[in-house]
């Protein structure tokens, strides 16, 4: 800024101050543009927009010389591109060498010191004991983010290492995506925003997110991602960035070039890591500094099995040399910098025998083949069945009972069988064969157009729905009943005791007595858990049950709109489909579920029994546990929202909103004129929220 064009009452400090103010309301306008322009999901309405770029326009009027030029008031809102333009950059975006054993990573430890000795620098690091960093390796896809005086102007993809893909509306999606760099570390010190900053980093999809996609594209009929690798990335490139949004990705930021004649680049790796903390990336948590290779190879061991627990999928080690001078120094071959390798775990794969193959009736009535396994070790659990899909796949792998099969872990979490190994099969093996009738009523199965699979179209008479319906019915998202799981709802139905999800509200403790295994202090309990899900919020009603392709985050939606079944149960198509984010499938499926007797009958006996079926006091109870086991403070004026709502939208996701800060805080959310609970926060080392912040944590708790 040029300071001599300043009108002289301000002073150095008010300057400052009105700079920052100008700073703040453009980021708000432009996170609500992009909220209302590109998501179509505001969470502010029109007027409180307009007050915020008001304030930003009466400012920039009274202190033309401290408007920036890219002002969000030189801007018309932006809309969504059609066409991903192509991006170069600025340095080319190289891939790793890998190495598999750590005789390998001795090598890779000589020829370090090979190339110092070799290098024009060799006087300068010669006998340095080189430190390392060893970071888990995302199994994700790389991108590539550029800030503009701290602005995030674009996103793109690794592409080909020099050209990738401009994705920057669907990287602005993520939660985990700063639109603008922190401007203060979590220490509360300012941080220094250089004029250039290049972030790059890791796109990933959580493991429970992946298992989430798939079990919902199954669900559709859709073709499967193999991976989480392949979800990500399918998920990034969608033309609309509002399907990126719901895919539930994540960013973790390794590396950064600064670009600034002012700024000195940190020179250590590690730290470079600190500082795109300080600047509100993600950085992976369990990175790791040794003073030595033998400290790698530690951290290699250590990790070789704990990885399954984490939350996202990780296949090695990527391990750099600490010292950036000493990157310049070893420079790179075409491929892959010298200065970091990646310590690749073997796959995880093990091979089992298939004791039998089931098919199994769903919810919807598809039937789907499972192959039973010989218990068999992997990725940290035990494995005893894996899915088979469809027809097409049997064929395809012409998997037999009585074979041996390769099982691999897709995402670390679905068993898959990926090969059959032909010679070790039995002699007398029989291909197998999809039935042609439901294995559970013997209905005749149907295929329908342009499905893979196969269905029982015996929607109210076969027992195997049936049973899956009321599964469903219990499950935690939806009534959320303790005590009654899988088996027990066979007992039941096989003691003819219920014959619907309604029914399982006029049980009586003698009924429960009556079965095998139940004793008087479970039968109070589950008796107990049924009385309290009368009470559960309409949403998780409406997802309980089970209409196609209504989640619970299109349940949320309908409950909203309709604040009653008994009016949702009486909507027209049209009136569900002009609701924000529903389509003609969700509509059509919604008025086909109410438009049958049986679903009618069903509706009138649960309101008999009892069940709540209307909005009630939205914030008192939680409708998903997004939130569960976290604590939250809040300190200083939201100004979205009020503080009562702030609190009901934490307990609505389960989490727990308090009044002070402890050690048992998880988050400080703070707003503006924050107290000292922010400073104390901050002393604890707890994550602090800003408004922007807390409201994409909602946004994406909403989508869970
Ligand atoms: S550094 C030039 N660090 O692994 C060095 N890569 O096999 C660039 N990856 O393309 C990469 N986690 O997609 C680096 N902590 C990490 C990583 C990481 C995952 C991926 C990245 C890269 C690939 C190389």
């Amino acid at each position: 800024m040029d300071k001599k064009h300043l009108p002289k009452k301000i002073d150095e400090l008010t300057s400052m101050q009105i700079q920052e103010k100008m700073e703040d309301l453009s980021r708000q306008i432009r996170h609500h543009r992009f909220l209302y322009y590109v998501l179509s999901q505001p969470i502010i309405s029109d007027a409180e927009f307009d007050k915020l770029y008001r304030q930003l326009e009466e400012l920039e009027k009274e202190y033309p010389s401290l408007v920036n030029t890219d002002s969000p008031t030189h801007e018309v809102g932006a809309a969504p591109n059609t066409e991903f333009k192509q991006i170069r950059h600025r340095v080319p975006m190289l891939s790793l060498s890998n190495i598999t054993s750590f005789e390998e990573l001795k090598k890779w430890q000589e020829r370090l010191h090979r190339g110092i000795d070799g290098s024009e620098d060799a006087d300068k690091f010669s006998n340095k004991q080189l430190s390392y960093v060893s970071e888990l390796k995302i199994d994700g896809l790389s991108i590539a983010l550029t800030y503009e005086r701290g602005t995030l102007i674009s996103g793109a993809t690794r592409g080909n290492g020099e050209v990738g893909e401009d994705i920057t509306l669907n990287l602005k999606t993520l939660p985990t995506v700063p639109h603008s760099l922190s401007l203060t570390n979590k220490a509360g010190k300012k941080n220094k925003i250089p004029d250039l900053l290049e972030v790059r980093g890791e796109v990933y999809m959580p493991k429970e997110s992946f298992a989430a996609l798939n079990a919902q594209l199954s669900e559709k009929n859709e073709p499967l991602f193999a991976n989480p690798r392949n979800a990500a990335s399918g998920s990034l490139r969608q033309k609309d960035p509002r399907q990126t949004a719901k895919r539930q990705l994540a960013f973790f930021a390794y590396f950064a070039y600064v670009i600034d004649k002012n700024i000195v680049e940190p020179t250590s790796h590690y730290e470079t890591l600190s500082m795109l903390d300080d600047f509100g990336f993600t950085v992976e948590p369990n990175r790791s500094l040794a003073k030595n290779i033998e400290g790698v190879q530690a951290y290699c061991d250590k990790w070789a099995d704990k990885r399954h627990a984490l939350s996202y999928q990780t296949d090695g080690v990527v391990i750099k040399v600490d010292d950036r001078e000493l990157w310049k120094a070893l420079g790179s071959t075409a491929q892959s910098p010298r200065w970091a390798v990646a310590y690749k775990y073997p796959p995880e794969e093990a091979e089992s025998i298939i004791e039998a193959v089931h098919f199994e009736v769903g919810r919807t009535g598809a039937v789907t083949p499972v192959a039973w396994l010989k218990p068999v070790k992997l990725a940290g659990t035990t494995v005893k069945r894996a899915s088979l899909h469809n027809a097409d796949q049997i064929e395809r792998l012409d998997a037999r009972v009585g074979d041996t099969v390769v099982v691999r872990k897709a995402g670390d979490i679905i068993p898959e069988i990926i090969k059959v190994e032909k010679e070790k099969r039995p002699i007398h093996s029989k291909a197998l064969h999809y039935p042609d009738h439901c294995p559970s009523c013997q209905n005749p199965l149907e295929k329908i157009e342009g499905e893979v699979v196969f269905r029982c179209p015996n929607t109210y008479g076969c027992p195997a729905q049936l049973e899956r319906r009321i599964e469903h019915w219990v499950s935690r998202d939806a009534m959320d009943v303790d005590g009654v799981g899988e088996s027990l709802i066979k007992q039941l139905l096989a003691a003819k005791l219920i014959a619907s999800a309604a029914d399982l509200y006029h049980l009586t403790k003698e009924d429960l007595l009556s079965l095998e295994r139940k004793g008087e202090k479970s039968a109070d309990n589950i008796l107990a858990a049924l009385k309290a899900s009368k009470e559960r919020p309409l949403p998780n009603l409406i997802f309980a049950l089970g209409i196609r392709h209504v989640g619970l985050n299109a349940a949320e939606k309908l409950a909203e709109s309709f604040l009653a079944l008994s009016c949702l149960a009486e909507a027209t198509p049209e009136a569900i489909s002009s609701i924000p984010g529903m389509g003609p499938a969700i509509s059509e499926s919604v008025c086909d579920y109410f438009a049958q007797k049986e679903n009618r009958q069903l509706i009138d006996d649960l309101a008999k029994a009892g069940i709540e079926m209307s909005i009630q006091d939205e914030g008192a109870k939680p409708i998903s546990q997004a939130f569960a086991g976290r604590t939250f403070v809040l300190t200083g004026t939201l100004t979205s929202l009020e503080r009562s709502e702030a609190e009901k939208a934490i307990k609505k996701y389960g989490g727990k909103a308090s009044s002070t800060v402890s050690k048992k805080t998880n988050y400080l959310v703070f707003g503006e004129n924050p107290g000292s609970k922010l400073l104390k926060a901050q002393e604890l080392g707890i994550t602090v929220l800003d408004e922007p912040k807390f409201l994409e944590m909602l946004e994406e708790a909403s989508k869970k």
